[in-house]
């Protein structure tokens, strides 16, 4: 039975088709029938549907039969953006092949060299690829160059499909079967089981289900199993496939992926990259999948403080299908009990937001997002800052680091000059420029994540007219000049709006925060200021005047002396006002700063 299962994984930049040429194989294998085929079936999320994209990777199983002989293709569909990366580094660890895609229009990108890095030093059989070859426009020989330079293979070896039309996916279909090997067991009479876990799902009904790949041995319903790391145990309610929806088998053997319901419905802390193994026979455990690094923070409170609970319970229900995802409750004086929570970029902040939103029904403060820097105190400890408002007064600050990444631009030569001058806006040191192919350039960058995630993407993307790509990774600390930047409203400093800058922008950003600010808070009562403070100076202010009522309007002609009593009471009413006065900002000005930024 092993002999006829392959494992493998589709690859690629963003939008180069992964989705799609998934779709076909369904099809084509006849795993979902032609009628109930939609578009990009695999993405089974609101939010893939309506964006386009991939958040997840998901599995599936497709029975296909070549030359009389009947396989089993378990495929992995990822996601492209680098935000989800990790989600591509856990599916590579649960296969043998992958399927590396590149557009015929596009041509080889950035994140085609890092998804190739991760296949490589996983050791799979790498399946090159050219897509969209339907297209009047395609690149294919240009594109085979490429390909054929990046991995050293000839022309011939690289397939050619359409996944819109189909051409080429049959073909596709057998060079996986024939290129992919086998999976292979470490221990072929093992009695006991080995699976990887790469996923996890809770059901309201089954608890904590299991994505996994099994490694050694089987798993039925009934059996006795452990996690190795967390150390909890559970009797399997029901195993399963993904067809793609699940599916419920007998037993799942070494090399199937497959799903196991585990009944467990309290919080665990269960993590990918555990091992599962039989309790009473236990082999060891897998070597595990990598600690991610949260590149972003950013503060997420309840409007009311009612909902903190649900959103805890919400935010451990996310960590459990988004691993990468990291959280620790925090609070705040203004904001009350909420958490710090840690992101791979600002479009999982987006995404995960938006599904704290819709899946979970909460209405959420968000603070502005930060980057983590290292504080090393005056008396000489040294303190990771997660959040803005912590960052301690400059007078205690000896020196600050700041996490720098490596980024790998792929860009045409035409745009070189404009891109230069964006670098240096962005502080980004040049370490090399190569030829990519035969029109277009590589260029290596070293610059601070704080600036990556200061719109460079956006940036990049405008100035290349969208025909740059970009891939980066952390590379190390380095020394950093940067201020903390506070809000004061009415002399009061609001933490959610601390943040911080380069010492060089801190008058810039503060203006331009103060500016956001007195177009977004309400007028009240009383007159007020919106200052923007940083090294102990006001670097910004702008006063916004009290809104205005004529006390004497029911007064109807009568004596002046009355009228000028009432102005009188009124001004000291004000007066006081403004002394104990606070402004209360309303929860969506939190959410239209971040947004605005
Ligand atoms: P992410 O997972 O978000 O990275 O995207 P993806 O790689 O899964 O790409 P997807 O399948 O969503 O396709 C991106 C776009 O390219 C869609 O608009 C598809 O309709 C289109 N597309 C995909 N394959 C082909 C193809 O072979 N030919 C043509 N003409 N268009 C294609």
């Amino acid at each position: 039975m092993q002999n006829h299962i392959r494992n493998f994984s589709i690859i690629a930049h963003i939008d180069h088709g992964k989705s799609t040429l998934a779709d076909r194989m369904l099809e084509i294998t006849g795993t979902i029938e032609k009628r109930k085929m939609r578009e990009q079936v695999l993405d089974q999320m609101d939010l893939e549907r309506e964006r386009g994209i991939t958040i997840k990777m998901q599995p599936v199983r497709m029975d296909h039969t070549v030359g009389g002989t009947p396989y089993v293709l378990n495929l992995i569909d990822t996601p492209g953006h680098i935000d989800f990366s990790y989600e591509v580094s856990r599916a590579i660890k649960a296969v043998e092949g992958a399927v590396l895609l590149v557009d015929a229009t596009q041509g080889v990108q950035a994140q085609t060299l890092t998804v190739l890095e991760m296949a490589r030093a996983s050791g799979l059989t790498i399946i090159p690829v050219v897509n969209k070859v339907d297209l009047p426009f395609a690149q294919v020989h240009e594109t085979k160059d490429q390909i054929a330079k990046l991995l050293g293979v000839s022309h011939g070896s690289i397939l050619e499909v359409s996944g819109k039309t189909g051409q080429g996916v049959l073909e596709l279909l057998s060079a996986v079967i024939e290129r992919v090997p086998p999976p292979v067991s470490d221990y072929p009479e093992t009695r006991s089981s080995r699976t990887l876990i790469f996923d996890f799902e809770y059901s309201k009904h089954k608890g904590v289900v299991v994505y996994g790949r099994v490694l050694d041995g089987s798993i039925k319903t009934g059996d006795l199993l452990t996690f190795c790391a967390l150390g909890e145990s559970f009797t399997v309610l029901e195993v399963g496939t993904f067809s793609p929806e699940k599916t419920a088998c007998d037993s799942l053997s070494h090399g199937e992926i497959g799903y196991i319901v585990t009944g467990i419905k309290k919080a665990i802390q269960a993590s990918v990259g555990d091992t599962l193994t039989h309790k009473h026979d236990k082999l060891p455990p897998i070597a595990g999948y990598q600690e991610v690094q949260p590149l972003v923070w950013a503060s997420i409170y309840p409007e009311g403080q009612d909902d903190f609970v649900l959103l805890r319970q919400a935010l451990e229900r996310l960590k459990l299908s988004d691993s990468s995802l990291s959280f620790e409750e925090e609070a705040s004086g203004t904001l009350g009990r909420g958490f710090r929570v840690g992101f791979l970029g600002m479009l999982h902040l987006e995404i995960i937001s938006e599904r704290l939103k819709r899946e979970h029904n909460l209405s959420l403060v968000i603070a502005s997002p930060t980057i983590t820097y290292e504080v090393v105190r005056t008396g000489g400890e040294r303190e990771i800052i997660y959040n803005p408002a912590l960052f301690p007064e400059a007078n205690d600050i000896e020196k600050i680091f700041e996490p720098w990444v490596i980024a790998t631009i792929i860009t045409p030569p035409e745009y070189l000059g404009d891109l230069m001058v964006m670098f240096h806006e962005h502080e980004a040191n040049v370490v090399g420029i190569d030829l990519f192919g035969d029109n277009r350039n590589e260029i290596l960058l070293e610059m601070p994540l704080r600036e990556l995630m200061r719109n460079f993407f956006d940036q990049l993307k405008s100035t290349t007219s969208g025909y740059a790509s970009l891939s980066y990774k952390l590379s190390g600390l380095r020394e950093a000049d940067v201020v903390r930047l506070d809000v004061l409203v009415a002399e009061d400093r609001v933490a959610a709006f601390s943040r911080i800058v380069t010492r060089a922008r801190a008058e810039r950003e503060a203006q331009d925060v103060v500016e956001r600010l007195k177009n977004l808070l309400p007028r009240q009562m009383f007159d007020f200021k919106i200052q923007g403070k940083a090294m102990g100076r006001i670097l910004a202010s702008r006063a916004m005047s009290g809104i205005k009522k004529d006390v004497t309007d029911y007064l109807y002609g009568g004596d002046i002396t009355r009228k000028m009593k009432l102005r009188e009471k009124q001004k000291k009413g004000k007066k006081k006002m403004k002394a104990v006065g606070r402004v209360n900002i309303p929860n969506d000005v939190f959410l239209k700063v971040m947004k605005e930024e």
